[in-house]
């Protein structure tokens, strides 16, 4: 099994990843850490000690991390998420406490610990791993590879050009992007597209499983997204389309390009700037800009074949 950690800001798409990740009998989720972006960090954890007791994995080690952005003030995005970060279903309040370790120490202490290298599953905003990075730089060592959901090519969500988790902490961002680790990025252009049907939506609602049901009832809370078309009650996976990438590479369509995040104060702040262009090291050589690292971008994905890797997950039994 591949040994993943998540990093999430749990958040409706991020609990739809957290139930795919504990429910795919090709998944080892060693630990999940939380930070602050859909809602405060208490309530990042909260819902993610929630979510995992109703995905019948109350075991699984969840420590808290970032209140707020390196740099800027921490901001909600309530009105996407809900009141409480998970789309106001009246979930039960968790029954256990998050560890005592905060999410940085808990990050080290799986990552060192595992037998093979992990695979890091960050859904939120950068800041725990920026920390993680700057901190402990020798965890590098035993990281697979970093596969994280954020920024775009074409597209913004949180501004007109920038995706809500680079924006939120785009100096986090640009400490990962340099970290010298091979990095997916799952992006909102592809994020966008996976889109369950309604129906198949409905009938996870009615399931007796209570992990299956809590997917079909935050699916329907999904905000109509592009994909969506005229389907009032299809719902997108978005987050979890990052945990199908591992689990399935082969759905994902990706290109190694530099990657920066703008950094500057203005409309721009917290863009990814994806260099397409054909032979983008000629103009650096003759304009001197510095070297960029390369990221395998996602530019397309197989919607069907992560709405049925989706499903099928979901809506079975729980792996070994
Ligand atoms: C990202 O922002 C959050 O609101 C979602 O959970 C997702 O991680 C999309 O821009
Ligand atoms: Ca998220």
């Amino acid at each position: 099994r591949i040994p993943v950690i998540i990093d999430c800001d749990t958040g409706v798409d991020d609990a739809l990843a957290l139930l795919f990740a504990v429910r795919h009998p090709g998944l080892d989720l060693r630990a999940v850490t939380c930070v602050a972006g859909n809602t405060d960090v208490d309530g990042v954890v909260r819902n993610t000690l929630t979510v995992l007791e109703r995905a019948g994995a109350p075991e699984i080690p969840v420590a808290r991390g970032a209140a707020r952005p390196l740099i800027e003030p921490a901001r909600s995005a309530r009105h996407v998420h809900g009141t409480d970060g998970m789309g106001d279903l009246g979930l039960p309040a968790p029954t256990r406490a998050p560890a005592e370790a905060d999410a940085v120490t808990l990050l080290r202490r799986e990552i060192l610990a595992s037998p093979s290298p992990v695979t890091l599953i960050p859904t939120a905003p950068l800041t725990n791993i920026a920390l993680l990075l700057r901190t402990h730089p020798e965890v590098t060592r035993n990281i697979e590879r970093i596969v994280f959901m954020g920024g775009a090519v074409a597209c913004g969500n949180a501004t007109p050009v920038a995706e809500f988790n680079v924006w939120h902490d785009p100096e986090a961002a640009a400490v990962l992007l340099t970290a010298g680790v091979p990095i997916t990025m799952y992006g909102l252009d592809v994020f966008q597209r996976v889109v369950v049907p309604g129906a198949r939506v409905r009938r996870l609602r009615e399931s007796p499983d209570p992990g299956a049901r809590l997917a079909g009832d935050l699916l329907s809370h999904r905000p109509a997204s592009p994909g969506a078309g005229a389907d009032p009650d299809a719902g997108g996976i978005g987050d979890a389309g990052a945990v199908c990438s591992v689990v399935d590479p082969a759905g994902l369509t990706t290109r190694p390009l530099p990657v920066e995040v703008s950094l500057a104060p203005g409309p721009t702040r917290g863009q990814t700037v994806v260099d397409r262009r054909p032979r983008p090291g000629e103009a650096e050589i003759h304009t001197g800009v510095r070297e960029r690292a390369l990221v395998d971008v996602a530019l397309d994905v197989d919607v069907d074949r992560f709405v049925a890797l989706y499903l099928d997950t979901v809506a079975g039994p729980r792996g070994p």
